[in-house]
């Protein structure tokens, strides 16, 4: 193992002391305890990787929930012990010795419409993360490399055909206005995202990265964002089986032509801890009037069922006109049908609190004087 130089470790243990000064509930904070740094601090990946690449962003961003993003594969094992309680506090339970379990699409039968009950959904969404094997992660990224992956990712798209048929367009042809409105379409990633900004994750931009949208709109796939892919499937309304069932044939038709990398113990391996495993996550638009209007009902009632809550707009961003997205929290340690399963099972149930609130403002209507 190479070990750092001895200016970057100047660095690194400065920005560390300064970072105990400071408040932050991410779990860095947590779990960087000064035994753990100073068993770290000297270590160097393969591809150059030192500890503090892997909590620059979290160092900066004291307000971050986790704090820690992996500069390559390597470092998940490299820098183990920091990795190892994160993954398994974020993924609610997965502790070193246990394994990822093997892939299982499963059948999108077993899922229905989620608006079976009510218009509640507004839309449907399932995404994962994935990363091409030979390639480092976007922080010790090369222009060559981002180059390169896009032209191989550009030939795969190439491959898909029937209703996953479509074109891909480089960030570099599309006007800003235009990026704009397909950001605002909820299709495209944001722009000047501070978290991957201070992890090194926007290097290069706007070069390498690209849209691919099928002709409706309802396959995108992201390049060189935060990951070296992502592949989503999304439409309007609650049809969550044919959304996954085209998500299953997209991402089986992209893994037969991309080796993407893949761990015996982590499942597909990403830029950050929380989109390891699976890596998917399932969302829904969700318009809760009743519960919305008290945010802390809603996070609790979410974390009973293992859901996560977004605004409107995605992470880090507020809820407009009571829509929320709701997905899966836990992506590492279940497989993948097991996280669609859990994402259904647990709206139902909000759904269902939902209408009863509905029950409750009306009995409280006619009780009222007014
Ligand atoms: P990611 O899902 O890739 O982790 P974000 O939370 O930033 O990233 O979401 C990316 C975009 O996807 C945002 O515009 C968000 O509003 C949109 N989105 C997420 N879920 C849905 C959904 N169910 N329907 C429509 N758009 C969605
Ligand atoms: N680094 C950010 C934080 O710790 C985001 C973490 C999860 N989100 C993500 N897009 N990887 O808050």
């Amino acid at each position: 193992m190479d070990q750092i130089d001895s200016t970057d470790l100047a660095v690194l243990e400065a920005e560390y002391k300064k970072f105990k000064a400071v408040k932050s509930r991410s779990l860095l904070k947590k779990y960087l305890t000064q035994d753990v740094f100073d068993k770290l601090k000297h270590r160097v990946t393969a591809s150059g990787a030192t500890l503090y690449d892997c909590i620059k962003s979290g160092l900066a961003n004291p307000d971050s929930s986790i704090g820690v993003y992996a500069p390559d594969a390597e470092s998940y094992t490299l820098f183990h012990e920091l990795y190892d309680p994160i993954i398994d506090e974020y993924h609610g339970g997965f502790s070193p010795k246990e394994y990822h379990p093997g892939i299982n699409f499963g059948t999108a039968d077993a899922l229905g419409d989620l608006n079976e009950w009510g218009n509640y959904v507004v839309s449907t969404r399932v995404r994962c993360a994935r990363s091409i094997e030979g390639y480092p992660f976007n922080p010790l990224m090369t222009s060559e490399h981002y180059a390169e992956l896009e032209q191989d990712v550009e030939n795969a798209l190439d491959m898909l055909d029937d209703d996953l048929a479509g074109y891909y367009r480089s960030l570099n042809r599309i006007t800003i206005q235009e990026q704009d409105e397909l950001i605002a379409g909820h299709l495209l990633f944001k722009r000047g995202d501070r978290f991957l900004e201070a992890a090194d994750a926007c290097r290069f931009w706007p070069d390498g990265r690209g849209i691919f949208l099928n002709s409706d709109n309802t396959l995108v796939i992201w390049v060189n964002e935060e990951d070296h892919l992502r592949i989503i499937s999304m439409q309007e309304g609650g049809d969550l089986a044919q959304v996954y069932d085209r998500f299953v044939r997209a991402v089986t038709a992209l893994g037969n032509r991309l080796p993407f990398s893949f761990s015996q113990r982590l499942g597909f391996l990403s830029f950050c801890p929380t989109n390891l495993g699976t890596a998917i996550r399932a969302s829904v638009h969700i318009r809760l009037p009743n519960l919305g209007k008290d945010k802390r009902i809603l996070e609790d009632a979410a974390d009973q069922f293992n859901l996560q809550v977004r605004g409107t707009a995605g992470e880090h961003s507020e809820a407009k006109d009571y829509t929320f997205d709701i997905s899966n929290r836990r992506r590492l340690g279940l497989t993948e049908i097991e996280c669609l399963q859990e994402m259904y099972d647990g709206v139902k149930e909000i759904i269902r609190l939902e209408k009863s609130m509905d029950k409750g403002n009306s009995r409280s209507r006619k009780n009222s004087t007014y």
